[in-house]
């Protein structure tokens, strides 16, 4: 288990008529980074925001952008996404036909690099990846929307994942995302998870601040 635990709140929840004061105030609650939902309606049935959004929330915040895409074909973007300002990079698995190009092309780039699945997806495919990975999101939820319910029958692929990085010598983060708040960050985290998304139970309430370290504490109550 690492013992720095990071906490991810997702823009999708965000009220965007505020979204600057948001970001400062997750920011003042404990938050280290930004998780930004990127959606084109073919991976996933839902439409987001894109690189021109990102490029201008680069200017707002410091805050370490982690940009979770849910994109078709992630190779063609990867290069804008760098550039609008991202820290790290997912993609999934699914969507790619060479996940291991993808992840290098995102190092390659200068950015940390990541890889996900959904849930009907064993966490076995990405056993030969892990050493191309800075970090693993887990899905709690089914992607493409946010306030799902959180899908605790996936806390065994977070586990395997931690047991990976012991017995492969690897250092990886690992992510979850979908669902997570106050009532089973603790058990993300006694799992292995160490960076926490949270849409609605952060962005999504009407104090984000306290909101941020109330899911915080929880995940290290
Ligand atoms: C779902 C997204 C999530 C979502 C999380 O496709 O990947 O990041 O915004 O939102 P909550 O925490 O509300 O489930
Ligand atoms: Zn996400």
């Amino acid at each position: 288990m690492k013992d720095h635990i990071i906490l991810a709140p997702s823009l999708l929840a965000a009220n965007f008529a505020e979204v600057g004061a948001q970001l400062a105030e997750i920011k003042a609650g404990g938050a280290e980074y930004l998780h930004l939902d990127v959606m084109d309606g073919f991976f996933v049935p839902n439409i987001s925001f894109g690189v021109p959004v990102i490029k201008s929330l680069r200017k707002a915040t410091d805050l370490f952008f982690d940009t979770h895409l849910m994109i078709e074909r992630p190779e063609r973007y990867i290069a804008q996404f760098v550039s609008a300002g991202s820290d790290l990079i997912t993609f999934h698995y699914e969507a790619t036909e060479d996940p291991a190009a993808v992840l290098r092309q995102i190092r390659d780039a200068g950015v940390k690099a990541a890889i996900s699945v959904k849930p009907n997806t064993p966490v076995e495919v990405l056993r030969d990846l892990l050493p191309l990975c800075d970090m693993v999101l887990v899905m709690t939820v089914e992607p493409g929307f946010g306030g799902q319910k959180f899908m605790a029958d996936m806390m065994p692929k977070v586990e395997k994942l931690a047991r990976w990085r012991e017995e492969l010598g690897l250092s990886y983060d690992i992510e979850v995302d979908g669902g997570v708040g106050v009532e089973n960050a603790r058990l993300c985290v006694e799992s292995g998870a160490n960076v926490l998304v949270a849409g609605s139970s952060v962005l999504g309430k009407p104090s984000v601040r306290e909101a941020a370290q109330a899911v915080l504490s929880a995940a290290k109550q």
